[in-house]
C-alpha cells in the first residue's frame, strides 16, 4: 500500500470572477521509505500540492489516501486530528511559536503523542543536535538566523515520528555547509521508520536525495 496516494487530483480557487485552476489531473503515489522531489517553477502548485496531500486544504475533485486513510471527504476537525497524528508539515513561511525556544517549539508538538516528557525531551534534543543547533536550544525564534528557525520547524515536523513528512523549499535552512547533515537526518527518517517524504526543492543538491524527481507545470504533473 502506498504511504500517500493522490489520484486525478483538480484544485481551483476562486479569484473574483474567474477560477485560478492550481492543479489539474494530479495522480501521484508515493511509497513508504520513498523520497520525492517536487520540483517547478513559481506559482505551478507546489504548495497546493503538498497542502492537499497533508490534509490541509480540500481538493476541488479528485481522491487522497494517506496510508489506508481515505481523508478526501473529511471535516476541518477530522482533518485537524489527521495531521496531527500523521503529517509532519515543514512550511515555506516557517511559524514557530514566538515565545518559546527551539527545544519548547519541539516539545510543544510532542504533548498530543503518546510520548511521555523525558522520552519527548530526549528525542526533541537530539534532533536539533543532528540538525546542529546543540548550542541553540534555549533561544527564542527571534534570536535565530532564517535557515536555523528552517531547521528547528524541520526538527518539529520530524518530532512525533510522522507517516507523511511535506516539506516546502527550506532552501536557507540547505545551502549551507549543514544542509547535507540536514538532509541526511531526513533520509534517515524516512528510510528507518518507513515514511514517506515529498519535497519542494529546486536546489540539485536536494533531490539527489530523493528516489524520485516529480516536475510540475502549470498544475500538471510529469515524471
Ligand atoms: N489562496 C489562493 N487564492 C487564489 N489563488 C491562489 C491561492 N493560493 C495559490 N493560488 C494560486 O494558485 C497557483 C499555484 O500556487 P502555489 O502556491 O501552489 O504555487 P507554488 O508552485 O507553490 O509557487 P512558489 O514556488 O512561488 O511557492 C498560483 O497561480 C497561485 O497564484
Ligand atoms: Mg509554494
Amino acid at each position: 500500500m502506498p504511504a500517500l496516494e493522490m489520484l486525478d487530483v483538480r484544485k481551483t480557487y476562486p479569484s473574483g470572477d474567474v477560477e485560478i485552476v492550481a492543479l489539474e489531473h494530479a495522480s501521484l503515489s508515493v511509497g513508504t521509505d520513498e523520497i520525492v522531489a517536487l520540483v517547478g517553477p513559481s506559482g505551478s502548485g507546489k504548495t497546493t500540492l503538498i497542502s492537499i496531500a497533508g490534509g490541509l486544504l480540500g481538493p476541488s475533485s479528485g481522491q487522497v489516501r494517506v496510508g489506508d486513510e481515505e481523508i478526501t471527504g473529511y471535516s476541518p476537525k477530522q482533518l485537524t486530528e489527521f495531521r496531527r497524528r500523521r503529517v509532519g508539515f515543514v512550511f515555506q513561511s516557517v511559524n514557530l511559536v514566538p515565545f518559546l525556544t527551539a527545544l519548547e517549539n519541539l516539545l510543544v508538538v510532542s504533548a498530543f503523542s503518546r510520548r511521555d516528557g523525558k522520552a519527548a525531551k530526549e528525542r526533541a534534543e537530539r534532533l536539533l543536535t543532528e540538525l546542529g543547533l546543540a548550542g541553540r536550544m534555549g533561544n527564542l525564534p527571534g534570536q535565530l538566523s532564517g535557515g536555523e528557525r528552517q531547521r528547528v520547524a524541520i526538527g518539529r515536523a520530524l518530532m512525533n515520528e510522522p507517516e507523511l513528512i511535506l516539506v516546502d523549499e527550506p532552501t536557507s535552512a540547505l545551502d549551507t555547509a549543514l544542509g547535507d547533515q540536514v538532509m541526511e537526518l531526513i533520509v534517515s527518517e524516512v528510510k528507518q521508520r518507513g515514511t514517506a517524504a515529498v519535497i519542494v526543492t529546486h536546489d540539485p543538491r536536494m533531490t539527489h536525495y530523493a528516489d524520485r524527481t516529480v516536475a510540475i507545470t502549470d498544475g500538471r504533473l510529469s515524471a
